[in-house]
């Protein structure tokens, strides 16, 4: 059951509202002193040739001339000002998935900045207000400058957090490949458009195929893992291990829970706490994807020395403050998102927002500052991964009932005729993009924009 506003009064909704609001406060920064460190990077996005299934050499479009492209580590506080040439033959910009950043630094073309044309640079720079797993792609002709392989990685370190054995990135992703080992170069097909986007038929770990990480028995390893596939949704297992899921989109989640059946969207990051037991050397764990019914292999962690380390003892690093919200529920929706696809534009099929094909809609206008409940209704029978740049909000109902999330997010995964929820007090003021993540879908017109006012 779910409340209407004419069930509370005003005054009773602005009470609630101002209860949230103080819940929220300290749930993360507003702003951030930059330590004066700047941490300078040359990013060049050009076509290259990468060896990602041997023997085949394949043709794919990169960050300097790796896949995935560069993981870039920074400090909490540490400025990056990311000067990026473009070496391909057609306009492109970064935008930066999950950082709070000023909005002109959003890389979202036609709305932050103009396209970054053949030949020219642009320079992005920018402290990140919070620390974490995020990841940075082109946002102009995404499902195929993604799938091509631009994207990399940006892991904000907090001093203040434990340190484990090792810390890992394993970059998610799912390739439509030919039979002669090269990338399939029609994009948004209308059989993507009709279905959960362009899902592939090779998955790959940082670029390789069934990779084999190595560890030692007693090791505590923290894995950071990221979707960066056009529309496959993973759901890692790792056999007879037993992660703990300690961040979600890059924030610490309420406290550490159990990985199992946990859904990671395109877009989406999952940062896990694994324990590796005392178990004799050449012993080989391995990690399959769940979210089919095909339980393929992703990668596998092989411990390799006989001689266990002493397992590093702490707590699970969890968010200092983490807002309940039991009461959001009380709150009206604000407004509800309506996704549903109709025929016809370029694509064959257009996916949209309100029943509007991006650039056209409305912009939704959002008080910073303000507790804001809104509702996204998926009225199609496909998946939609909806990420809102520049805002962490949280699940607070699906389907009309309450949920108590107990993490952040930036991007939340939406089934078939699925309603959810989401709260969220927004503090980085401009214009922020809306849109699926199933990049096929954002593509054909799934995209909205919703500003943040002072
Ligand atoms: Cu990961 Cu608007 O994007
Ligand atoms: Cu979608």
């Amino acid at each position: 059951m779910h409340l209407y506003a004419s069930e509370l009064s005003v005054v009773d909704t602005h009470e609630i509202t101002e209860i949230l609001e103080n819940e929220f406060k300290g749930a993360y920064p507003e702003t951030i002193l930059p330590t004066g460190e700047i941490r300078e990077i040359e990013l060049v996005a050009k076509p290259d040739m990468v060896a990602i299934v041997p023997p085949y050499n394949t043709s794919v479009w990169a960050y300097n001339g790796t896949i995935p492209g560069p993981v870039i580590r920074i400090k909490l506080g540490d400025t990056l000002k990311l000067t990026l040439k473009n070496e391909l033959s057609q306009p492109t910009t970064i935008h930066w998935h999950g950082v709070r950043v000023p909005n002109a630094m959003d890389g979202v073309p036609g709305v932050t900045q103009p396209p970054i044309q053949p030949g020219d640079s642009f320079t992005y720079q920018f402290t990140p207000k919070d620390a974490g797993t995020f990841w940075f792609h082109p946002h102009i002709n995404a499902a195929e400058q993604i799938e091509r392989g631009l994207h990399g990685v940006l892991v904000v370190e907090d001093p203040d957090e434990p340190s484990y054995s090792q810390d890992l990135v394993w970059v998610l992703d799912d390739w439509l490949f030919t039979n002669g080992g090269e990338i399939y170069s029609r994009f948004v097909t209308k059989h993507d458009l009709s279905h959960d986007g362009r899902w592939g038929n090779l998955l790959t770990v940082n670029g390789k195929y069934q990779p084999t990480f190595k560890v030692k028995a007693g090791e505590r390893i923290r894995i950071r893992m990221i979707n960066v596939a056009n529309g496959r949704v993973f759901m890692p297992f790792f056999e007879q291990l037993y992660p703990l899921v300690i961040a979600v989109d890059g924030m610490l989640a309420k406290a550490p829970f159990a990985l199992k059946n946990f859904s990671i969207a395109p877009g989406n990051r999952v940062d896990l706490d694994i324990i590796i037991p005392k178990v004799a050397a050449g012993k080989t764990f391995a990690v399959h994807d769940a979210f089919t019914r095909n339980n393929i292999d992703l990668a596998f962690i092989q411990v390799t020395s006989a001689e266990p380390i002493t397992t590093p003892s702490f707590n699970s690093p969890q968010a200092k403050h983490f807002p309940l919200w039991s009461n959001a529920i009380k709150i009206p929706v604000g407004h509800e998102f309506i996704l549903n696809a109709k025929r016809g534009g370029v694509h064959g099929i257009s996916w949209m927002i309100d029943n509007k094909v991006w650039p056209e809609g409305k912009v939704y206008e959002l008080q910073s500052g303000e507790f804001t409940r809104l509702r996204i209704s998926n009225k199609s029978s496909r998946l939609h991964p909806m990420h809102l740049h520049g805002q962490f909000f949280k699940v607070i109902a699906k389907n009309g009932m309450k949920v108590e999330a107990d993490f952040w997010q930036d991007t939340v995964l939406i089934g078939p005729k699925e309603s959810i929820d989401i709260g969220l007090v927004p503090m980085d003021k401009g214009v922020w993009a809306h849109h699926c993540h199933i990049l096929e879908h954002a593509e054909s017109g799934m995209m909205s924009t919703i500003i943040v006012k002072e």
